[in-house]
C-alpha cells in the first residue's frame, strides 16, 4: 500500500546467453498483478541464440503490454502508445518474419511495460470502442 514511483529509465535489465523468459524483467509483484519492464538491452549472446521471444500462453493471467517508445522487435503495426491485450490461454508470440529478423540482432531499443493480472480483465466501454478488432489476425500473412 506504500505509494511510490519508479522511472522505467532507472530500471537495469538482465541479459543472458540464451533467451530469458519475461519474469526476468519483473519490477513489481502485488497480490493481483505483476509488472515487468522491457528496456533497451543487449540481446542473447550465444552464437545460435534467437533473440525474439518464443510463442507462449499465459495460463494463469491476462497480459497487457504498453509500448512506451522505441522499436518493438516482436511486433508489426505497433507504435508508441499502443496497448495489446493477450487474454489468458491465448497463444501469442512474434509476428511472421520477426523471429527470422531477430537472428543476429545485437540489441533492442524498446521501452515497454507489461502487466500480468491474476484475474481476468473486463474491458471497459472505452476499450471496447477503441480496440483493434483485427489484432488477432495480425499473425496471418
Ligand atoms: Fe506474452
Amino acid at each position: 500500500m506504500y505509494p511510490f514511483a519508479f522511472n522505467i529509465k532507472d530500471y537495469h535489465p538482465k541479459v543472458g546467453r540464451i533467451h530469458l523468459p519475461p519474469p526476468i524483467h519483473l519490477a513489481f509483484v502485488t497480490g493481483g498483478f505483476i509488472i515487468c519492464n522491457f528496456v533497451p538491452r543487449l540481446y542473447d549472446f550465444h552464437d545460435s541464440a534467437i533473440p525474439a521471444p518464443y510463442f507462449h500462453s499465459n495460463i494463469d493471467s491476462d497480459e497487457v503490454l504498453y509500448y512506451v517508445e522505441g522499436d518493438f522487435m516482436s511486433r508489426k503495426g505497433i507504435r508508441e502508445g499502443s496497448f495489446t491485450l493477450h487474454p489468458g490461454g491465448l497463444p501469442h508470440g512474434p509476428q511472421p518474419g520477426r523471429t527470422e529478423d531477430s537472428v543476429g540482432a545485437k540489441e533492442t531499443n524498446e521501452w515497454a511495460v507489461m502487466i500480468d493480472t491474476y484475474a481476468p480483465l473486463a474491458p471497459t466501454t472505452n476499450v471496447k470502442d477503441t480496440i483493434d478488432k483485427d489484432y488477432a489476425q495480425s499473425w496471418l500473412e
